[in-house]
């Protein structure tokens, strides 16, 4: 799957955005750049939402807490939230995402329409909150595409929420967490605080394709290790020869891990690290691990543990904890661990920039803080 165009003529901060992810780039890599507010993790929020929840009801709630404030004018027939353009490596599927208002569809509920390259995605209500407390379901949220006819589309949309991942701090504002638990960050009390991060964690266990990169590899790591021990078995029953997966991870992980060796508990129940240190062998545990060392571990982790393949993985901030050598290097590590897949990295790092061609960096105009002349005005 290819994220190849994304257009956003509206929503929050952004404005008339359309930028192309070029299909033929190689590496499949793209630094989104702007200023701070530009609207980086906004956008990679929207698209992840939009292709991640569109299809499980489980999800759905994800997406009616995104279009809170995502209001239809009355008289207005349409809304368009966004159009977003995919190559499944055959063909380009247009999808365009837009809400209506119920009551121009008259009494009709939402299970009622389906007219052709027309899915009717959720009820939600663009009211910040509610006057009775009631929940009021106004607006509706509906995904028009090409080529493809309601049956087909549903099983493309199925596929491709599997194929799209977001990975950011878990400080991060997550727009599809409900209005109050975001505010919930930035309250005084730090019992509520901790709730912020409790409810993070409780979405992660629901949106499967979100990872936050603060999360201790340990559990991932062990699992990665498992499913190798598993394949290689399979293998020899298969073949009767044991594969090279377990191994090959090994390999990978000491190369990722520069001058320490991983080993992993006879029983499986943990990992550490040796150290050598002039001749000298110390046994590290994960937690003795620097940020940037971690971080760099649970990404490969990430995508090794949950075989993330052939997919769109948005990530902001990537950059963050490493040095600028890392920075740079992060491009080559990706290229490696997973050349199939396409990366949108929401970035503010110019060595990670350098590491591609100028053509791959996508920018977000940055917004005019202070005209000229109001800073000539004022002087
Ligand atoms: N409803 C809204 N309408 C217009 N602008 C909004 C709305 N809600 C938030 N914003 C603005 O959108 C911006 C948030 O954008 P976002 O967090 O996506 O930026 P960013 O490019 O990721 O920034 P950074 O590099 O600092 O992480 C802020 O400037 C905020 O003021
Ligand atoms: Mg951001």
């Amino acid at each position: 799957m290819h994220l190849l165009r994304v257009q956003v003529p509206d929503f929050r901060g952004l404005k008339n955005i359309d930028i192309t992810f070029e299909k033929d780039f190689i590496p499949k890599i793209f630094p989104l750049g702007s200023q701070n507010g530009g609207g980086k993790s906004t956008l990679l929020q929207l698209i992840f939402v939009l292709l991640h929840c569109s299809v499980d009801d489980d999800k759905k709630q994800f997406l009616q807490n995104l279009l809170q404030g995502f209001k239809v004018a009355d008289g207005e027939e349409k809304r368009v939230l966004a159009l977003i353009d995919i190559w499944d490596r055959e063909k380009i599927v247009k999808l365009e995402f837009y809400c209506r208002k119920h009551s121009l569809l008259g009494d009709i509920f939402l299970e009622d329409i389906q007219p052709e390259n027309l899915i009717p995605l959720c009820n939600y209500s663009s009211a910040k909150q509610s006057s009775n407390n009631q929940e009021q379901n106004t607006e509706l949220l509906l995904c028009g595409f090409n080529l493809l006819k309601n049956n087909e589309a549903k099983l493309f949309l199925d596929k491709l929420s599997r194929k799209i991942f977001l990975a950011a701090p878990s400080t991060q504002v997550f727009l599809f967490l409900p209005l109050d638990f975001r505010k919930l960050l930035f309250s005084n009390s730090s019992k509520e605080d901790k709730n912020y991060y409790a409810i993070l964690e409780s979405t992660r266990s629901k949106l499967n394709g979100l990872f936050t990169y603060d999360f201790l590899a340990v559990k991932l790591l062990i699992k990665s290790f498992k499913d190798a021990r598993d394949r290689d078995f399979r293998e020899a029953i298969k073949t009767g020869n044991y594969g090279n997966s377990y191994q090959a991870l090994i390999n990978d992980l000491n190369r990722l891990l520069g001058n320490k060796r991983i080993n992993l508990n006879e029983d499986f129940s943990g990992v550490n690290f040796q150290l050598y240190n002039n001749g000298e062998a110390i046994e590290l545990y994960p937690e003795d691990l620097s940020h940037g060392e971690l971080k760099r571990l649970s990404i490969y982790i990430w995508l090794k543990s949950r075989n993330i393949k052939d997919a769109i993985v948005l990530m902001d901030e990537v950059e963050i904890a490493f040095h600028p050598d890392w920075q740079y290097q992060i491009i080559s590590d990706l290229k490696e661990w997973t050349p199939s897949n396409q990366y949108i990295l929401a970035t503010h790092s110019y060595a990670l920039c350098e590491a591609l061609t100028p053509a791959h960096v996508k920018e977000i105009e940055p917004k005019l803080i202070k005209s000229e002349s109001n800073i000539t005005n004022e002087s």
